[in-house]
């Protein structure tokens, strides 16, 4: 017999709103749970449990790269609409072995815990520029997303690759488009394009120590790297480095701010930090399901058919609140030691960012409660917006106030 769908509203105002008390329903009654997405009427398979989530990850049936199995609507559906579009498509996150494995391995030197330990005096450096920049000009309420958590992690990933920060506008609306369909999309890639473009040429005549430079370098020397995918690795770091780390430090901050006693605590003893942050990812994290993968083949899992082209989902903030993992998983707690989230998803996808965004993390928020230590909410909770969307969770503003 087939699955009822859409018995749970995943997309629903309500749920945006809050996902938790949903998610809860459905680890309890329907696990891997069939959808179907309100505009694309494709059918979405969900994971919600932990461990189902980790199998799902590593399971090589379903795959990213969909262009091998997608039905011809779902061409139709999911082509990009221009060529500019397709360009920024052809990145690791979107492909199998062996070119996952082939472009993961041209940058992931770069990301190493021991690289990213390198940028600490620098990402220290830009907190404080920006946590002055908020006492000289007197802010008492303002948002922090636009004062701090956006600025800091796209200047830190602008500076590894080698593009100006002062573009940051632009990185937005390229952003705010291509993700989140505000504006237009079209417009967007070929501006991101020509941008990307115009600085491939610069480095090309003047080459520095940054990562476009290197990466220029390779596809210079031959066969491993082509220039679609170029464009689609540079787009892909840029917004992937900045997007979900805009997110850590944002939803870090609420959560904190509505658990006073633990921000009280964490003032007290910065060196809690470490399974502060981690206890942030895994209560309040911010990818809430992961990007698609497809079905390669029909799929029997749990019981469930899992059909040839059928989109499946690891949700991610789901799993970290299962009970069967985490002991009172409803309960934020910045002491939880072990912490086994996975907010940063697993199998050979596992986010390649993961150290450069604890350390983002970790400075952002212990500077910003050493320096504006009774930051408080400006605004009733309920009141803040949420994306709506069911892959980024994040918000649209966080308005604080100094007291
Ligand atoms: C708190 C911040 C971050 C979170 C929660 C996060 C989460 C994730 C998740 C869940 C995935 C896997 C998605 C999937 O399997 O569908 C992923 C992949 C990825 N992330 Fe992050 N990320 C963060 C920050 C960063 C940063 C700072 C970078 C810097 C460059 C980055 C670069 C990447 C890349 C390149 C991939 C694709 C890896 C691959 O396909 O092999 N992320 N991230």
């Amino acid at each position: 017999m087939d699955d009822p769908v859409n018995t749970y509203p995943i997309w629903s105002d309500a749920a945006r709103r809050d996902p938790h008390a949903l998610y809860a329903r459905l680890r309890a009654e329907a696990p891997v749970y069939k959808g179907t997405g309100p505009v694309s009427g494709n059918t979405f398979w969900f994971f919600t449990r932990y461990e189902d989530c980790v199998a799902l990850l590593k399971d090589q049936r379903f795959i990213k790269d969909a262009d091998k199995i997608m039905t011809e609507a779902q061409r139709a559906f999911f082509a990009p609409s221009n060529p500019a579009e397709a360009a920024l498509n052809r990145h690791m996150l979107n492909l199998d072995p062996p070119d996952h494995t082939r472009l993961r391995s041209l940058v992931h030197k770069a990301f190493t815990p021991r690289m990213i330990e390198n940028l600490q005096d620098r990402i220290e450096e830009i907190s404080a520029e920006l946590l002055d920049g908020i006492e000289q000009a007197g802010l008492r309420q303002f948002d922090l997303i636009e004062q701090y958590s956006y600025p800091l992690p796209v200047i830190v990933i602008a500076e590894l690759l080698g593009i100006p920060k002062d573009d940051q506008d632009s990185f937005r609306r390229w952003t705010k488009a291509l993700l989140f369909g505000q504006g237009d999309p079209a417009h967007a890639a070929l501006e991101a394009v020509s941008y990307f473009n115009s600085i491939f040429s610069q480095r090309k005549a003047d080459p520095r120590d940054d990562l476009i430079s290197g990466l220029l370098a390779v596809e210079e020397a031959g066969d491993k790297l082509d220039h679609q995918e170029l464009l689609s690795m540079i787009f892909l770091l840029l917004v992937a480095g900045h997007e979900t780390t805009v997110n850590l430090i944002t939803t870090g901050m609420l959560t904190l701010m509505q658990h006073p006693a633990q921000m009280e605590r964490l003032i007290a003893e910065p060196t809690l930090i470490r399974t502060a942050v981690e206890e942030i990812l895994r209560y309040h994290g911010p990818v809430e399901n992961t990007l698609s993968r497809w079905s390669a083949e029909d799929t029997d899992f749990k019981g469930k058919t899992i059909r040839r082209g059928d989109v499946v989902l690891a949700s991610l903030m789901s799993a970290n609140r299962d009970e069967a993992v985490f002991e009172n998983a409803d309960t934020f707690d910045i002491t939880r030691d072990p912490n086994r989230h996975i907010a940063f998803g697993g199998g050979i996808h596992y986010c390649l960012g993961a150290p450069l965004a604890r350390l983002e993390g970790t400075i952002a928020i212990n500077a910003l409660l050493r320096r504006l230590p009774r930051l408080k909410l400006a605004v009733p909770a309920e009141s803040l917006k949420w994306n709506d969307q069911i892959t980024l969770r994040g918000l649209q503003a966080l308005p604080v106030m100094r007291t």
